[in-house]
């Protein structure tokens, strides 16, 4: 999937964005594993392109009527997430499932919490048209739109050679997004033999985190993610209950399954689940301790946990030192194309 080409061009863009890398490889912040990359082999980045695609997440003229950009609901302050139980789109309208961070999605193929996009260039077609997300009535008058704009229409012929299309605009995204990162945590600091990094509750939690409390189980690897679905019960005690991959494979047993997000930046990126229906990272941890809500597809690593109020603020200790650093530079861009 991705080449030793790819990683090397990803790198180098990441070091004409970041103002304070010295060196291309230091661009990939602490702790994250450049290996672990996913590039298409017909998608290589560049510093262009993936300004490109800055200028089109913070861009609300992709959405009908110039309201909505993909950073409304992405933004910059709260982690690339929007801070709501539930997304509000074009004209006010709500949706039904919390907006995920777009942090560290350089390391997996399939988005959405139920994995229903096979890339980040599929993903990032989908909000444009969705009637309660940006609104526009289909890709070509998204395409004539910006075609209008010669700012586009000339970065465009630089990054592709053509005239805007869906797929640029798709894969300038994308491409955007695989630069937002975040590593360099006390976490990293303290596998990297930091001294002191982590707070002595916060390494009681680690242990808890990979022992006890079974959480590594799920949240697996350096970016705290299997990328796989588990049913851990979350809604599905509403009549309503939103059935997660089942959509997507239409298997029974994936009902209420949903992908495991990265913990990364967790403490900004609240409320949290694909609902939104958990307001702090305490009622996550009590969430955990009660073993989920019951409902016949229930995740067999899902137990009560018994765990006493000082597990679980060393827990909380411990979910609070994976905060790190390689995407707060990624504000909107000075000025977007005219
Ligand atoms: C109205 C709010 C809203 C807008 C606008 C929006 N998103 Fe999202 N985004 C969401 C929600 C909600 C989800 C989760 C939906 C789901 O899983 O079914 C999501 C999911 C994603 C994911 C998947 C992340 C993961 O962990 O799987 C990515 C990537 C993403 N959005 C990028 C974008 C891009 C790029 C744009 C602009 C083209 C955009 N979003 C516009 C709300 C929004
Ligand atoms: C069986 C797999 C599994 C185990 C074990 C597990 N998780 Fe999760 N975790 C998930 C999945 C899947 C979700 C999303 C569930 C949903 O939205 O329905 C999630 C969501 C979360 C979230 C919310 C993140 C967000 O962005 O909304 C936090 C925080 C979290 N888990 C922490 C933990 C902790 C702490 C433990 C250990 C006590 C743990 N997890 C154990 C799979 C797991």
């Amino acid at each position: 999937m991705s080449s030793p080409q790819h990683v090397a061009a990803l790198a180098l863009a990441l070091f004409a964005a970041a103002p304070v890398a010295a060196e291309p490889e230091a661009a990939f912040p602490l702790g994250l594993d450049a290996e672990e990359v996913r590039i298409p082999a017909d998608n290589p980045p560049s510093a262009d392109k993936v300004a490109l695609g800055r200028a089109l997440f913070f861009d609300p003229r992709l959405s009908r009527d110039d309201t909505i950009a993909c950073a409304t609901c992405h933004r910059p302050a709260l982690a690339f997430t929007d801070g709501q139980p539930v997304s509000t789109g074009i004209g006010g309208q709500r949706g039904g499932r919390s907006a995920p961070t777009v942090i560290n999605r350089v390391f997996a193929t399939a988005q959405f919490w139920d994995g229903r996009a096979p890339s980040l260039e599929e993903q990032a077609k989908g909000p444009i048209v969705n009637p309660i997300e940006m609104g526009m009535p289909d890709h070509a008058t998204l395409e004539r739109k910006l075609n209008a704009i010669e700012g586009y229409r000339t970065w465009f012929q630089r990054v592709f050679a053509s005239d805007v299309t869906i797929d640029g605009v798709a894969r300038a995204i994308a491409s955007f997004e695989r630069s937002v990162l975040s590593g360099n945590s006390a976490l990293d600091r303290h596998y990297d033999g930091v001294e002191g990094a982590l707070s002595p509750a916060a390494e009681r939690g680690l242990k808890l985190f990979k022992g006890d409390a079974n959480c590594s189980k799920c949240h697996a690897g350096f970016n705290f993610t299997d990328e796989k679905y588990h049913n851990l019960g979350v809604g599905m005690d509403r009549p309503d209950a939103d059935t997660g991959r089942q959509q997507v494979t239409g298997r029974v047993e994936d009902r209420g399954r949903f992908k495991t997000p990265t913990l990364r930046e967790v403490a900004a990126t609240a409320p949290y689940m694909h609902d939104g229906s958990l307001a702090t990272l305490e009622a996550v941890i009590d969430f955990y301790d009660k073993g989920g809500i019951a409902n016949p597809q229930l995740d067999k690593d899902m137990k009560k946990l018994n765990l006493s109020a000082r597990q679980k603020a060393d827990l909380l200790a411990f979910l609070r030192a994976l905060s790190g650093e390689g995407w707060q530079h990624l504000g909107p861009p000075d000025s977007l194309p005219r």
